[in-house]
């Protein structure tokens, strides 16, 4: 650590828990390998097993070999990110073992840190970092969800952060900010002419978002049990697409103007109650069924006990202002469905007249999708060729942009590597601010609050579909069908 003195120094908490090895370590490695990291950035592994730095480097490597493409893992770039990963064992518990941790840093004036550890362990260590002289002007702290499971909970979490951490040294992540098809809804709909004058309730009928996946339970037992659908992927992840989407253009792209954009549109948030609960969301639970051609058992027996908990959730959202007067915005996101995908649709309003006698019009729709696969779908009426004897011909056909041929020079990153070298290079702007957070859980409360008081309890619904019939009642009602 000859150099150390001047280097950066990132400090990796739960460094050998399943985020760490799967993501976080990959992710470095990764922007080692392209010379983005500081030449002289240390990591600091901590987490309590009483590894030693060639330990660790094994636990890494192991990691590394699991996770990267063999060709990109050349032994130089191994050996180079390896060198730069030191190990002190922690009980983040106990004060005194911060010392050996402060030590670990020698120069704390520019210091990223990564909290990837139980909530639980979050204000113990954090009054551990101050007291070892790591919260510091130089030090920034990146804090991995769960950040709570409740307004309340959340607030305690961020006042114990506030405690040491000002705001514009705190990086709170969702990693779907990391991921480049959401960074380019900014994109898409701020570099070009075309969308703006259109993106609101005059012109659009209303957006579906989806994120479904195939996976179950996997064996995040007491985690996820005790989240639920909804604070698991729609308090977080779901409620940042919604405010990129809906919020006005921000003035720069630096940290204040688009979170100050984005937390207006969280805030504009109709809350749905016990009044609304049964006609504005639908909680499901998987049964039994079959994925992928493959039978899977139902949640409760994933678990191994009857449960309440919602591994499915669509709701009817509505966001109050100018621009989105009366557009619903409907959300589904679930475990265990047929495909994994995470789309949205922006369903155009039909035209104003049509001179085209009956032939049918569709209204034009825009499909993004953000996983698998990026991409960007048009859907546009053109006249099929013909000489149109019986009139004219006309039929719906996609204007499609893979984003992977489109930018066929690019590696895909992992979501990470953008927020880790964001967090590195002290950029904000991807990271959540605690506003929008408790605006984001006000708004899951409201909702949580609603369903114990109405007793809105999850329907059942066979894993391998997509979720209860009432999830599709919920759109059909209003006209509309969800995009499969
Ligand atoms: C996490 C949730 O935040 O996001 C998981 O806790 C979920 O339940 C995951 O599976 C989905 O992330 P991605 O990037 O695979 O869409």
């Amino acid at each position: 650590m000859a150099d150390s003195k001047a280097c950066t120094h990132l400090l990796l908490f739960g460094a050998t828990g399943d985020l760490s090895r799967r993501m976080l370590l990959p992710s470095l490695y990764n922007l080692d390998a392209e010379g983005l990291l500081p030449d002289c950035l240390r990591i600091i592994a901590t987490a309590r097993s009483a590894h030693d730095d060639a330990a660790f480097r094994k636990i890494a490597a192991e990691a590394l070999a699991q996770a990267i493409e063999p060709e990109r893992l050349t032994d130089a770039v191994q050996a180079r990110f390896l060198d730069r990963i030191h190990y002190v064992p922690l009980d983040a518990t106990t004060i005194a073992g911060f010392d050996a941790l402060g030590e670990a840093v020698p120069d704390k004036s520019n210091l990223a840190i990564f909290l990837s550890t139980a909530p639980a362990l979050f204000s113990p260590t954090i009054a551990g970092l101050a007291s070892a002289g790591l919260a510091g002007p130089g030090a920034r702290l990146a804090l991995e969800k769960p950040l709570g499971d409740s307004l309340a909970a959340s607030r305690a979490i961020n006042d114990a952060v506030a405690s040491a951490y000002p705001e514009a040294q705190t990086f709170r992540i969702d990693h779907y900010l990391g991921k480049e098809m959401v960074q380019n809804l900014i994109g898409f709909r701020f570099a070009n002419t075309l969308f703006e004058p259109l993106w609101n309730a005059a012109y659009i009928e209303h957006v579906q978002i989806t994120i479904a996946e195939t996976v179950g339970l996997e064996g995040r037992t007491d985690y996820y049990d005790g989240m639920g659908a909804l604070r698991d992927m729609v308090q977080n992840h779901m409620l940042q697409l919604v405010a990129l989407i809906a919020m006005e253009p921000p003035v720069e792209l630096d940290p204040a103007s688009v979170r100050d954009e984005k937390v207006k549109v969280l805030r504009s948030l109709r809350p749905i109650d016990a009044a609304s609960v049964a006609t504005h969301s639908v909680p499901g639970q998987y049964a039994a069924g079959a994925v992928a051609g493959k039978p899977v058992p139902a949640y409760a027996e994933d678990l191994g006990q009857a449960s309440s908990t919602e591994t499915f959730v669509a709701l009817k959202a509505h966001i109050d202002n100018w621009r989105w007067k009366g557009v619903p915005f409907y959300l589904r996101t679930g475990k265990r469905l047929p495909e994994r995908s995470s789309t949205i649709v922006v369903q155009f309003r039909a035209v104003p007249h049509s001179i085209f006698g009956a032939a049918p019009l569709q209204a034009n729709t825009l499909v993004i999708t953000l996983q698998p696969g990026e991409n960007i779908r048009l859907e546009m009426m053109a006249k099929s060729p013909g000489l149109d004897r019986d009139g004219l011909k006309l039929r719906a056909i996609p204007l499609d942009i893979g984003l992977a041929n489109a930018f066929a020079e690019s590696r895909r990153r992992i979501a990470y590597e953008r927020l880790l070298l964001d967090l590195i290079e002290a950029r904000q702007t991807l990271f959540v601010r605690r506003d929008e957070v408790e605006a984001q859980w006000a708004w899951i409360d409201a909702i949580r609050a609603g369903w114990a008081a109405a007793g809105h309890a999850p329907r059942h619904y066979a894993a391998g579909t997509w979720g209860p019939n009432a999830a599709i009642a919920l759109t059909e009602r209003d006209g509309v069908s969800w995009h499969d």
